[in-house]
Order: C-alpha cells, then structure tokens, then sequence
C-alpha cells in the first residue's frame, strides 16, 4: 500500500447519502479540530489502544527523518477514549487530505458517556500501511519524537498536546503518559 490513502478513502461511500456523521478522533483529532463539526462529545471505541507506531513524514517529521503518532491497534477487551464529532460528509474531502499519510476510513461502534451508542467512523493506519513503524521501547519513541519536526510542527508539540488534551478529557493513557515522561526527561538532560 502506498502512503497516500486518498483514494481508497474516497471509495468508502458508506456514510454518503447521510445529512451527518460521527467521527472518532483518538490523536490529533482530539487536540485540533480544523473543520466544521455540528456537535462534540467525548466517546470512546472498544477493542483498540491507542499507539505511536504511525510514522509521520508529512505533519511532524520528514521523509528523511520521520516522526511518530498515533494510530490504533487491536487489542480485545481494550477502550479507547477520545473525542467524536458531528460532521457532514463533504468534511471527509478535507479528513481524507489530513490523514493521507497511511490511514483508512473504517466503519465502527462508538459509545458516548450516556451508555448510547452508533456507527460512525475512525481513520486508522494498519500494520499495512508503508509508514508504519511499529512497536519501540516507549523511550526510544519519546527520543524519536524529540529529534522529530515536520510542516506541521515539532513532533513534541503533538506528543504534549495529546497528553494534555487526555488529561482535559480525564482519561489517561499509560502509553502516552510515559512517553510524555521521557520526553521531559530528555529534555531536562539537555538543559544539564
Ligand atoms: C485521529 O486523531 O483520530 C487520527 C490520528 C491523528 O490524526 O493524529
């Protein structure tokens, strides 16, 4: 599969014919809602983790010099909190464009605190994908992250806006928390 997943994302015409559809955002999406949505509301998907085994060659690194987001994995009796979104299908043109760099439009369950539930959609990058790096020990990904920056920014200001916008939300997550961790503690041994 090559990177550029906007056309296999435009084929996924599931949703097409609706006024509105929900989004999951588990990553950037979360943090940076650059689109028009109707509504918002934290919500969760089941039997997936959140990692940073995406490579970003096109946000937050380079092609030379990748660096790291995140993506979902499977992973059976897992939740993955994040943020849902109300959107109109036109916004996906824009989506499709954002998350082109491996991640594919999936059909999926997502529940809201209230206990309801219904299908929307999530952008995941799979195993498959040519920018997929991976599974790392979390402080080589924080070491990674640090060295990272791309048109969208330095790799580090994803890692920490993530981080504080799970903590806005009240839902921690270990992975990211210690890569956090680490980061900082790179950092701190650069200034020393
Ligand atoms: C997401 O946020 O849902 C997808 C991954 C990302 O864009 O960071």
């Amino acid at each position: 599969m090559s990177h550029d997943t906007i056309a296999i994302n435009r084929r996924m015409d599931r949703f097409d014919r609706h006024d509105s559809v929900w989004l999951f955002g588990y990553g950037s999406l979360i943090f940076k809602a650059d689109f028009p949505f109707i509504e918002r509301r934290p919500a969760s998907i089941g039997n997936w983790s959140r990692r940073f085994w995406q490579g970003s060659h096109d946000h937050r690194g380079t092609e030379s010099a990748p660096g790291r987001v995140v993506t979902l994995v499977p992973e059976l009796g897992a939740t993955c909190h994040g943020m849902a979104y109300l959107v109109t299908p036109e916004e996906f043109a824009h989506l499709d464009h954002r998350e082109k760099n491996g991640y594919l439009r999936l059909a999926t369950d997502i529940g809201f605190e209230d206990g309801s539930a219904i299908e929307g959609i999530v952008y995941i990058a799979t195993h498959e994908n040519a920018a997929f790096l991976g599974a790392a020990d979390e402080r080589d990904i924080a070491r990674q992250i640090a060295g990272a920056r791309g048109p969208s920014g330095p790799n580090s200001d994803y890692l920490l806006a993530l981080a504080q916008a799970l903590r806005e939300l009240d839902k921690p997550d270990a992975h990211v928390f210690a890569i956090e961790r680490h980061l900082g503690e790179l950092l701190a041994q650069q200034l020393t």
